[in-house]
């Protein structure tokens, strides 16, 4: 399987849960270090490699694909873990912020099914896209990301439309600690917006408590793994004692 957004995270998380359990793992991000990293703690034996891509670039996204097809001698899954999230109120949003979000959070994760098509045809294989528990309700200053998972979840509808031969799941996925998803974050916008995320209930919406990554990442495995196809799934904590 390739896992795009693998260097760190929920994806590097389910490459390794994925690998943990007998899959040849293509681990696919920018940080090449990372990558070799993760690609380690797969462990020898375990078939694993690295493809570096910026999935803002169309043609390292099919050269992605085509060095994992090189690598595993074809594709049965594809999880597209990549995303940003810059912090940033609505009305200060730059179009530099609102294209790199769109192009990598939606651009690139067609652009990487697109390639891997043909390959998941053959395999009638399995994609997986990462969303977010919040879409539908942003929090405020997270409206640019909340919009481009909005549009991610509407391009998997799309895609299922025209490929019924290829099982496509959105997992929206509930907030999850030990990722470096805000590691861009503003600590002044949050701490300007944080104390209304509490009181009006936004961090309530998005489960009961935080997940661990791996906890997040299990929820993906589990979508890649069961006899049948769960289309759309909405992970967050369970209650906790
Ligand atoms: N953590 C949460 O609370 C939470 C909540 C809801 C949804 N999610 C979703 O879960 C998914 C994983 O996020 P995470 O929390 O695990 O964050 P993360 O640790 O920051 O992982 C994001 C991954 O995306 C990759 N990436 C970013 N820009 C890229 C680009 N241009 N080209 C290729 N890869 C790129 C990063 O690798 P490089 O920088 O090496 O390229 C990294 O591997 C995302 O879709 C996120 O929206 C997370």
């Amino acid at each position: 399987m390739l896992v795009v957004g693998a260097s760190s995270g929920i994806g590097r998380a389910v490459g390794l849960q994925a690998a943990a359990l007998g899959a040849r793992v293509v681990f696919a991000a920018r940080r090449t270090e990372r990558l070799s990293e993760a690609v380690a703690a797969a462990g020898v034996g375990a078939g694993a490699s690295a493809v570096v891509c910026d999935v803002r670039d169309p043609e390292a996204c099919e050269r992605a694909v085509a060095e994992a097809v090189d690598a595993l001698g074809g594709l049965d899954a594809v999880v597209y873990a990549t995303a940003v999230d810059t912090l940033v109120p609505i009305a200060e949003a730059s179009a530099e912020v609102w294209l790199n979000t769109l192009s990598t959070n939606v651009v690139g994760a067609s652009l990487v099914v697109r390639a891997a098509l043909p390959h998941l045809r053959r395999s009638k294989g399995r994609v997986a896209l990462i969303s977010a528990s919040s879409t539908g309700r942003p929090l405020p200053a997270m409206g640019v990301y909340a919009t481009s998972k909005a549009a991610l979840e509407e391009l998997v509808r799309a895609w299922r439309s025209e490929h019924r031969d290829v099982a496509f799941t959105s997992v929206r996925i509930g907030m999850t600690l030990g990722t470096e998803v805000y590691a861009s974050w503003d600590p002044e916008v949050l701490a300007a917006v944080s104390p209304q995320w509490g009181a009006e209930g936004y961090l309530l919406d998005n489960g009961p408590d935080t997940m661990e990554v791996d906890e997040a990442a299990s929820a993906v495995v589990a979508a890649l793994t069961v006899p049948v196809c769960l289309r759309d799934l909405t992970v967050t904590a369970s209650p906790r004692a």
